[in-house]
C-alpha cells in the first residue's frame, strides 16, 4: 500500500500539469526559447545501449517540447541538433544523425501541419547529405503557411561560421557601393545573421550538466537568460520545460538598467 502510495506521489497526473501549465501562461511567456540538446550518448551509455539509441530516444524529446511550447504560446523554438563541430563524431554516428530529421518528419509531420506548426532551419545545409536536406526542405514547405510556433532546428550551425558568414556579405555589400562603412551597425549585423527574421532568445535552456555554449548562437544570447539542468535530453520532459520558464520569470532581467522589475 505504502509503495503504491509513493509510486503514486512520483507520477505528475495530466491534470497538474495542466494547471501548471495555465499558471505559467498568465505570466511573461519567452517569445524565443532555444535549447542545447545535449546527453543522449549518456543517457544510452547509462544504459549500455549503442550512443545512437540516445539520439533516437531524444527525437520523442522534441515532440513532447514541441507541443508543450506550442500549448505555451511560445513563438519560436530553437533546437540546436548538430554542430558544425559535430563533423568530428564517428561516421556511423553523423550518418546516424543525418537520418534522423527524415525519420522524425516523416513520423511527425502532419502532426506538426494540424498544430499549426512551421518547420524551419538555420545553419548551412550545403553540407547537409541529401536525403536530410530533402526531408527539412519538404517539411518547411509543407508548414510555410502556418502561424503557430516557429520549429527552427539548427542543424549544421556553428555561431562562429554564422558570423564569419554575414561579415563576408557586410563586406560585398559595401564593396558594391550599396552601403557604407558608417552604415554598419548592430541592427544591420544582426539582420544579416541566419535569424534575422526572429526575435532574439529569451531563455537558453542545455542540458546533461554542461555550462557552455558550444559555439550556438553567440551573438543573438547576448541578453538571453540561461538555465541549465542536469537532467539527460532523453529524460527532458514537460515538467522540466515549466521548470526552466517558470525559473525565467522569476528573474530579474536588466538589459544594463537599473530599474529592473521582476520579469512577471
Ligand atoms: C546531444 O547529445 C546530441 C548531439 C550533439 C547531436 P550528445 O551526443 O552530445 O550526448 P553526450 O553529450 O555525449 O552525452
Ligand atoms: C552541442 O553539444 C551541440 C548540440 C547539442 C547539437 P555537444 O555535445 O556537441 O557539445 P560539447 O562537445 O560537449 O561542447
Ligand atoms: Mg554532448
Amino acid at each position: 500500500m505504502l509503495e503504491r502510495l509513493l509510486r503514486k506521489k512520483t507520477v505528475v497526473p495530466d491534470s497538474s500539469l495542466a494547471d501548471r501549465i495555465t499558471d505559467v501562461k498568465s505570466r511573461n511567456i519567452p517569445a524565443h526559447v532555444a535549447i542545447i540538446m545535449d546527453g543522449n550518448g549518456r543517457w544510452a551509455n547509462r544504459r549500455n545501449l549503442p550512443r545512437v539509441a540516445g539520439h533516437h530516444e531524444g527525437m520523442k524529446t522534441v515532440r513532447k517540447i514541441t507541443r508543450i511550447a506550442n500549448d505555451l504560446g511560445i513563438q519560436v523554438l530553437t533546437l540546436y541538433a548538430f554542430s558544425t563541430e559535430n563533423w568530428k563524431r564517428p561516421k556511423l554516428e553523423i550518418d546516424f544523425l543525418m537520418k534522423l530529421p527524415g525519420e522524425f518528419l516523416s513520423t511527425y509531420l502532419p502532426e506538426l501541419i494540424e498544430q499549426n506548426v512551421k518547420v524551419e532551419m538555420i545553419g548551412n545545409s550545403d553540407l547537409l547529405p541529401k536525403h536530410t536536406k530533402k526531408a527539412i526542405e519538404k517539411a518547411m514547405k509543407e508548414t510555410a503557411h502556418n502561424d503557430g510556433l516557429v520549429l527552427n532546428f539548427a542543424m549544421n550551425y556553428g555561431s562562429r561560421l554564422e558570423i564569419a558568414e554575414t561579415v563576408k556579405d557586410i563586406v560585398a555589400l559595401v564593396a558594391d557601393g550599396a552601403i557604407a562603412v558608417d552604415d554598419i551597425d548592430e541592427s544591420l549585423i544582426s539582420s544579416n545573421l541566419m535569424t534575422a527574421h526572429l526575435p532574439e532568445p529569451d531563455l537558453l535552456i542545455r542540458t546533461s550538466g554542461e555550462v557552455r555554449l558550444s559555439n550556438f548562437m553567440l551573438w543573438q544570447l547576448a541578453y538571453a537568460e540561461f538555465s541549465f539542468t542536469d537532467v539527460l535530453w532523453p529524460d527532458f520532459d514537460e515538467a522540466c520545460m515549466l521548470n526552466a520558464i517558470e525559473e525565467f520569470q522569476m528573474r530579474n532581467r536588466r538589459f544594463g538598467s537599473v530599474e529592473g522589475e521582476k520579469n512577471v
